[in-house]
C-alpha cells in the first residue's frame, strides 16, 4: 500500500492508487474553497493556489480518465448526465412540443383541434381558447408534492426517466418548500423550467472570468451546468429560477380549466410568467405573440416563442399526446438566428450506417449566444444546390438545440481563386473503399459495409450511447481505443469485457478500480428494455419513437425477432411488390403500425436480411436479458387488438376515436385483414365492411365498441 502521502509527487510519477486519492483530496478541498468563497465571500486562500488545485486535479484526470470522479471539480458543461444522481421514473411522461413556425402552422394547429373535437367540427362558431405564454429557454423539472410538502424534485432525462435532483432544487427560491393557501390534491406534480436570469448569467460569468474558470456560452447551459452539479452547495451559488406551466401525476383532479389551474399555482407559491394571458381565438394568439416577440429583447430571460395551450382540460385529455407530445399544445417559435462567417473547409463524416455526411469547418462565430464552429452541409447535392465553396462567406442559422446549417453563400465575397468543391470518391478510412450513390438516392455511402472501421466503431458508438445501452464510463473515446486494440469489435463484446478486466486495468490511463467501476456499469446493462435494445441495433431510420412503437406492438423480443424474420422471408420472395398486402402476413403486420411505411419496414427487413445482423442478434440474446416494455392500458379490453373503423362516426370524429383506441393498448390500422379484431363500422361503410364480412370478423357499432372500451 502507498504509505507516502500523495499531494506532493509529480503527476507523470504517481501510481493509480495514488491518483485515486489525490483525486478524492482535491475535490474535497477545492468544495472547501468554493463554498467559502462563493457563499461566504471569504476565501482562504488566493486565486493563484486555487487555480493551481484545480490544475493539478486536471492533470491528474488527463493522466488517469478512468479515475475521474463523479463529483469531479472540472465537471464540464453539457456533459452526459453526471454518475451519482438517482434515477426517477415519471408516472406521467414529461413530453416535447410540436413546433409552429410560422402564422399558417398556428392555424392548421387550431384546425387540428377543430378537426378532431366533434362539437367544435359541427359548430364553427363555437370558440377555441388557448392559454399562451412565453416559452422559456431552461431546463423542464418535476417538482413532486406530497401533502403540501416538497417531496422530490427531478430532471425531464428521456421523459420517462429522469434524474433526482431534489437537494439542488430546494435551493431555488421561487420553489415552495411547503406550498402556501389550500386546496391542494394530496399528491401533486408541478411541472415547469429553471432558467437563469440574462443579469444573473452574466454576473456569474464575470466571476467565472475572474477565477479562470470554465465560461457559460449562454444562460441555459449554465443553468443546466449549475444544476447538474453534485454538491447542491454550488447549485446554490448560482442563482436558478423557475416559472410553472403544467403538471404531472395529481392525486385529484383540479377543478377549472388550464388557466385556472395557472392561478391556483400562484395561490399556491409558485410564478406564473407574468405575460401569459387566455386567448378567445387563434386571432387572439396571433397578436400576443406579435406581443411578446417586440418585448423579447428587453426581458431578463432568454425565450424562443410563445406556446399556445388548449384551455379547456376535458380537451386536453380528450386529444391526448402522441408517443412525443401532446396534441393540445403547439410552441410557435421565433425565427432562427442568423450569422454569416467564413466555409474554411469541408471535411467528411462516416456515420454508422456508411453515409457520408459533409461537415462545414468554419471561423468560428457567435450565433443567438453559441459559438458555432461547425455545420452539417447533409449531402453532395445541398452543397451544389446551395452553390459553396470553400473560402465563401456564409450565412449559418441556428435555432433551438437543432445543429447549426448553412443557409446559403455571400457571391459577391467569393475569392476569385476558389474551386468547386469535389466529393470523395473514397472512404476517408485507411481502407479507401470506393463510395457508392445509388440513383436517385441522395446519400453517398462506404461500400466497405461491416468491413469500414468507422461503420464499426460508429455502430458501436452508438449502441453504448445515452439513448441506447447508455454505459457509464464507456465513452466514444473508449470505444475507439478498445476497438483498435481489438477489445471490441461487435455490441456482445462489450458484454465479454468482464472476463477481461485485468487486461483493461493494465491499459494507460486505466487500473484496476476504474476498470472495476466499469464492470460494475456493464453488469449493469445487461439487463435492458426492448425499445432501448431495437434502438441500440442502429437499423437504418429506427430511431427512439420507432423504436418503441416496435416494442410496444410485439411485446417482447422472441416475438419480434420472429416476426422480422418472417417479414424478411416474404420481403425477399416478393422483391417488387409495391403495397404491403402483397407482400406477406407479417409484412403487411408490420406496414399496419401507425407510424411505419414501407421504406421504414424495407431497412428493418434488409438489417434483418444481412447474416451477420442476425449473428449479432443472437450473440446479444445469449448475452443479456431483454425484458419487455410495460404493456400501455394493461386490464384495458382492447389492448393489443387490432381495429379498424370504417363509415361514419356519430358520437366523436374519427382522430378522436382512433387517438382513444391507441390509448387503451388497441392497434389502429387502415385496412381489414386476417389480422384485424375489430372493425368498427358506422353508416356508410363500404368496401371495409364487405371483407370483414368475408373474412368472418367482429363487425361493431360504434355504440358496441364504445360500450366494449367501457365508454359508452
Ligand atoms: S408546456 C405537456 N410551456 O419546452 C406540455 N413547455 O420544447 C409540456 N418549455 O419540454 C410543456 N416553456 O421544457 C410548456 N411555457 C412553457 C414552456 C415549455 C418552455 C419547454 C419544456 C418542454 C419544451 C418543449
Amino acid at each position: 500500500m502507498t504509505a507516502k502521502d500523495p499531494a506532493g509527487i509529480a503527476v507523470e510519477d504517481l501510481s493509480e492508487a495514488q491518483a485515486h486519492a489525490e483525486l478524492a483530496r482535491l475535490a474535497a478541498a477545492i468544495k472547501h474553497h468554493d463554498i467559502l468563497y462563493y457563499q461566504q465571500s471569504q476565501p482562504e486562500i488566493s486565486d493563484a493556489d486555487y487555480d493551481a488545485l484545480k490544475r493539478r486535479n486536471a492533470a491528474i484526470e488527463v493522466r488517469f480518465p478512468g479515475l475521474v470522479r463523479a463529483d469531479s471539480p472540472s465537471h464540464r458543461i453539457g456533459a452526459a448526465p453526471a454518475a451519482g444522481f438517482a434515477k426517477v421514473r415519471h408516472a406521467v411522461p414529461m413530453l416535447s412540443l410540436d413546433n409552429a413556425f410560422d402564422e399558417a402552422d398556428v392555424r392548421d394547429f387550431f384546425d387540428s383541434v377543430r378537426r378532431f373535437i366533434k362539437e367544435l367540427k359541427d359548430d364553427p362558431s363555437m370558440p377555441i381558447e388557448a392559454v399562451a405564454e412565453p416559452k422559456i429557454d431552461g431546463l423542464s423539472a418535476s417538482l413532486r408534492y406530497e401533502d403540501g410538502l416538497f417531496v422530490q424534485g427531478a430532471t425531464r432525462g428521456d421523459g420517462t426517466e429522469g434524474e433526482d435532483i431534489t437537494a439542488n432544487l430546494l435551493t431555488l427560491d421561487d420553489i415552495p418548500k411547503r406550498l402556501a393557501g389550500a386546496g391542494w390534491p394530496e399528491v401533486l406534480e408541478v411541472r415547469g423550467e429553471v432558467y437563469m436570469s440574462r443579469s444573473d448569467f452574466l454576473a456569474l460569468n464575470k466571476r467565472q472570468e475572474e477565477r479562470g474558470e470554465k465560461i457559460f456560452a449562454n444562460p441555459r447551459n449554465a443553468a443546466s451546468g449549475s444544476l447538474r452539479q453534485l454538491d447542491p452547495a454550488i447549485t446554490a451559488a448560482r442563482p436558478l429560477r423557475f416559472f410553472s406551466y403544467s403538471w404531472g401525476e395529481i392525486s385529484a383532479p383540479i377543478d377549472g380549466s388550464h388557466w385556472h389551474v395557472l392561478q391556483r399555482f400562484k395561490d399556491w407559491g409558485f410564478k406564473v410568467n407574468p405575460l401569459a394571458r387566455l386567448c378567445g381565438s387563434v386571432e387572439d394568439v396571433l397578436a400576443l405573440y406579435g406581443e411578446v416577440a417586440s418585448q423579447r429583447a428587453t426581458l431578463d430571460y432568454d425565450i424562443d416563442g410563445v406556446v399556445y395551450k388548449l384551455n379547456r382540460l376535458d380537451w386536453q385529455t380528450r386529444m391526448g399526446a402522441s408517443s412525443r407530445a401532446p396534441r393540445w399544445a403547439v410552441a410557435h417559435k421565433f425565427p432562427a438566428e442568423q450569422a454569416e462567417t467564413m466555409l474554411e473547409s469541408i471535411g467528411i463524416q462516416v456515420g454508422r450506417t456508411g453515409a457520408l455526411t459533409p461537415v462545414a469547418h468554419l471561423k468560428p462565430v457567435t450565433v443567438g449566444g453559441v459559438v458555432v464552429a461547425r455545420a452539417t452541409l447533409h449531402n453532395e447535392d445541398e452543397i451544389r444546390r446551395k452553390n459553396l465553396r470553400v473560402g465563401d462567406t456564409v450565412v449559418i442559422q441556428r435555432a433551438g438545440d437543432v445543429i447549426p446549417q448553412v443557409i446559403g453563400v455571400v457571391l459577391e465575397r467569393r475569392p476569385s481563386s476558389s474551386k468547386e468543391y469535389k466529393f470523395p470518391e473514397t472512404c476517408p478510412c485507411d481502407l479507401r473503399t470506393p463510395v457508392l450513390r445509388e440513383p436517385g438516392e441522395a446519400v453517398t455511402r462506404c461500400t466497405g459495409e461491416l468491413a469500414c472501421p468507422y461503420q464499426q466503431v460508429r455502430r458501436l458508438m452508438h449502441f453504448v450511447s445515452r439513448d441506447a445501452f447508455d454505459i457509464e464510463g464507456l465513452g466514444g473515446k473508449h470505444v475507439e481505443a478498445f476497438w483498435e486494440d481489438g477489445l471490441l469489435k461487435t455490441p456482445a463484446d462489450i458484454f465479454r469485457l468482464p472476463g477481461k478486466e485485468s487486461q483493461i486495468a493494465e491499459r494507460e490511463g486505466w487500473g484496476p478500480q476504474s476498470a472495476q467501476k466499469l464492470m460494475a456499469a456493464i453488469e449493469e446493462r445487461r439487463t435492458i428494455g426492448l425499445d432501448r435494445f431495437i434502438y441500440a441495433l442502429g437499423i437504418r431510420q429506427v430511431g427512439q419513437s420507432t423504436a418503441r412503437l416496435l416494442a410496444r406492438n410485439y411485446g417482447d423480443l422472441k416475438t419480434w425477432h420472429a416476426a422480422m424474420v418472417e417479414a424478411t422471408a416474404e420481403r425477399a420472395a416478393h422483391p417488387d411488390a409495391r403495397k404491403p398486402q402483397d407482400v406477406g402476413e407479417a409484412y403487411e403486420d408490420l406496414c399496419s403500425i401507425e407510424g411505419i411505411g414501407m421504406s421504414m419496414a424495407d431497412d428493418i427487413t434488409a438489417f434483418f436480411g444481412e447474416t451477420h445482423n442476425l449473428d449479432v442478434l443472437s450473440d446479444l440474446e445469449e448475452e443479456l436479458e431483454v425484458t419487455s416494455l410495460a404493456a400501455v392500458a394493461t386490464g384495458s379490453p382492447v389492448a393489443g387488438r387490432t381495429v379498424v373503423f370504417t363509415g361514419t362516426l356519430e358520437a366523436m370524429t374519427r382522430s378522436e376515436a382512433k387517438a382513444r383506441a391507441e390509448a387503451l393498448g388497441a392497434k389502429v390500422s387502415g385496412s381489414v385483414s386476417s389480422k384485424t379484431d375489430y372493425v368498427v363500422a358506422g353508416p356508410g361503410a363500404g368496401s371495409k365492411a364487405k371483407k370483414a364480412q368475408e373474412l368472418g370478423l367482429a363487425i361493431l357499432t360504434e355504440q358496441e365498441w364504445l360500450e366494449l372500451i367501457g365508454q359508452g
